[in-house]
């Protein structure tokens, strides 16, 4: 990929073949053969330019590539310190971590990365349910001088996304707005993506000026600007998703990009980046061929050996199947129906959190659950009567957020909701612990992007979940991609190409 190409024909046969400094690849011409001529020239190909180069000048990274955030610190400083020294942009998993281990995290990545100029972000989450949480994060991550910030799961925009995006807005000699703060917005539908292709809607800066969150000039220049200069499109993913399809996804929402530069009249550029199902070579070159601006993966790398998960269950995440996936409850929003994709192979945690979330929807209290769907909750599930669970999810509500306690007491749904969260945070945690006692009801994110990972790397030395880490992981994705690249490229020159050459081999690469 680092040479050129040159296409060669025949002039006599019309055959068409690869020559590589001179050298004849293909087998149906014949070396030395005069009668050559080139008919074209492909200059090398590296990973570094498969996206959008703008987005590398910016985010200061080697390649267009982003490790995603991954709730429970999954996403580690060592894993967001990896990815930062290999080239890429990592964001720390913060969601579901107290704010003191996320101004650890936030230490201890300043100290690492900072004075090379490495880049790394932060995740920040919507909570619907915990909006001072919000606050509290957003609140941290200017405070605590937090460049960059994966902003996610907003369904609308908060006073919180909105205060960090514009904090520090200041307007440069030519008249351009300069941020001093960075947003990729990750969105699975238009109507969200539109909300940070728009500018802060005027009410909700107004808000802020007048709360003193904001200055008036800060106000006034959000009113010219978007949200998020990157918009990361998530497709069929682990975790939250509306598994949709990224080759129907990304055309829809680079249209919409489109259609608001355009109106609105902006002088940025927005960059378009792809994130959900790349777990393999082709699915990265793939999204590059679609013209997104930047990839960005999760699934894969929570089985890499920076990831925060327990070596056993990073095991079982190796043994996935692209089928290996189910959709079950989501802890956060629960009592919304919402559901995330976790692994099913291995663990019976969908199946347990589905029974719960079906008994949430068929009774109005804990109390009301026939005897025999009681004792067969108590004892596979929770391990704990309902009082005992009820006990010690009160305890760790009242040290988080008495009112849910208070309201548990008064509404005995809201009480039977908390416990069952409870069980469903849990599993997360057994997880990331490998609590082996608790292995049949571990709770792991994980998109089909894992399965099609491992059906790549088998026979590789990529396929030893101890081999994992997310330099080689990440290294041989890009490189594979621009492997896949340069083969197609090839074929749309007419050179005939078997279909070995879009298969890249996992190596190790540096
Ligand atoms: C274990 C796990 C935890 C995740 N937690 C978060 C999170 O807290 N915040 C977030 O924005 N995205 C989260 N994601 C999504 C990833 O950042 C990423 O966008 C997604 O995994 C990409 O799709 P893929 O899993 O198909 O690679 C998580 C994904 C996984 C697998």
């Amino acid at each position: 990929m680092r040479l050129p190409i040159h296409i060669l024909r025949q002039r006599r046969h019309g055959h068409i073949g690869v020559g590589l400094e001179g050298e004849l690849l293909a087998s149906e011409l014949r070396r030395g053969d005069d009668d050559l001529e080139v008919i074209g020239s492909l200059p090398p190909l590296y990973p570094e330019w498969l996206g959008d180069r703008g987005f590398c000048e910016l985010h200061r990274t080697r390649f267009p590539y982003v490790a995603g955030a991954m709730a429970n610190g999954i996403a580690s400083v060592d894993l967001v310190a990896e990815v930062a020294r290999i080239g890429g942009l990592g964001f720390f998993g913060a969601a579901g971590l107290s704010l003191g281990r996320v101004e650890a995290a936030i230490d201890e990545l300043q100290r690492r990365l900072d004075p090379q100029r490495l880049p790394w972000g932060a995740n920040l989450i919507h909570s619907p349910s915990e909006a001072a949480l919000e606050e509290a994060v957003a609140d941290l991550y200017l405070r605590r001088g937090v460049r960059c910030v994966e902003a996610s799961a907003y369904m609308a925009l908060t006073p919180a996304i909105v205060r960090y995006a514009v904090s520090g807005l200041s307007i440069d000699f030519h008249g351009n707005v300069l941020r001093r703060n960075r947003v990729l917005a990750k969105v699975s539908r238009e109507e969200v993506a539109r909300r940070f292709l728009e500018p802060a809607p005027a009410a909700m800066l107004d808000a802020l000026r007048d709360r003193g969150l904001i200055s008036a000039d800060e106000a006034r220049l959000a009113a010219q600007i978007p949200i998020a200069e990157d918009i990361t499109i998530e497709a069929d993913s682990g975790g939250h998703t509306d598994n949709r399809p990224l080759t129907a996804l990304l055309p829809s929402i680079q249209l919409l990009r489109d259609r608001i530069v355009a109106e609105r009249g902006y002088r940025m550029a927005i960059r378009v980046g792809a994130a959900g199902g790349l777990g393999t070579p082709s699915a990265l070159a793939a999204a590059f061929a679609q013209g997104a601006a930047y990839v960005q993966t999760g699934s894969v790398n929570q089985a890499c050996v920076e990831s925060g998960l327990h070596a056993s269950a990073r095991a079982m995440l190796a043994e996935a199947g692209m089928a290996d996936v189910a959709m079950a409850p989501a802890a956060d929003m629960f009592e919304m129906g919402v559901e995330v994709q976790v692994l099913r192979r291995g663990t019976l945690f969908a199946v347990r959190a589905r029974k719960l979330y079906e008994l949430y929807r068929s009774y109005p209290s804990l109390q009301a659950i026939p005897a025999a769907e009681r004792d067969k909750v108590e004892t596979t599930i929770l391990r704990s009567s309902f009082d005992e669970a009820w006990a010690s999810t009160r305890s760790f509500w009242m040290s988080r957020d008495p009112a849910q306690v208070e309201r548990a007491e008064r509404d005995p749904k809201h009480q039977m909701a908390l416990v069952f969260r409870a069980y469903l945070g849990l599993s997360s945690r057994w997880a990331i612990d490998g609590v082996a006692a608790r292995s049949s009801d571990f709770q792991i994110w994980c998109g089909p992007a894992m399965g099609a990972f491992n059906r790549w790397v088998a026979g590789s030395f990529l396929a030893d979940a101890e081999q994992r880490t997310v330099g080689q992981v990440t290294l041989n994705l890009l490189e594979g991609a621009a492997a896949v690249t340069r083969a197609q490229q090839l074929r749309s020159y007419g050179v005939g190409l078997p279909g070995a050459a879009f298969d890249f081999r996992p190596r190790p690469l540096n």
